[in-house]
């Protein structure tokens, strides 16, 4: 689903958004763009800034103390790497998120992807026929850090 063409259905969409350095940064077209659109706000850093970089700079998870989190009728959608991953969905259930409104997407190297081959296995689920989405509800019931 595109969540901008189906605006009216949500209320606040808060994109956080961080990325190694400005030069990094993908959708750099888009992101004027979302920003400029009612309800839609949009939070971002990146780690090494540049000499003429005027954004936000620091971990992800800094972004977090910009913000005023509604935690009633969120809905959270962590994608990133492991340690990315872990620090912001910290972050979220400290601030009260519960586990079955943080949503996220695994990503294993996947060879037959129907299932057949167990290469995408992360404790008892196949990433390619189980998800690849979960909440973080069900992740913490794999049996594997993730
Ligand atoms: S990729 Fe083969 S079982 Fe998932």
């Amino acid at each position: 689903m595109n969540v901008l063409q189906h605006r009216e259905n949500f209320g606040r969409i808060i994109l956080m958004y961080g990325s190694r350095s400005p030069d990094d940064l993908m959708y750099s077209y888009n992101l004027e763009e979302w920003q400029n659109i009612d309800g839609f706000e949009t939070f971002i850093t990146v780690d090494n800034p540049t000499p003429d970089w005027k954004g936000h700079s620091g971990i992800i998870t800094t972004l977090l103390d910009k913000m005023e989190l509604p935690v009633d009728d969120t809905v959270a959608f962590v994608c990133g790497p492991p340690i990315m991953f872990n620090a912001v969905i910290k972050e979220m259930m400290d601030r009260g998120i519960s586990d079955e409104h943080i949503i996220s997407i695994l990503e294993r190297h996947m060879k037959c992807g129907v299932g057949k081959c167990q290469h995408c296995g992360i404790g008892q689920t196949l990433v390619c026929t189980d998800g690849p989405v979960y909440t973080y509800r069900q992740i913490k019931t794999l049996g594997e850090q993730i």
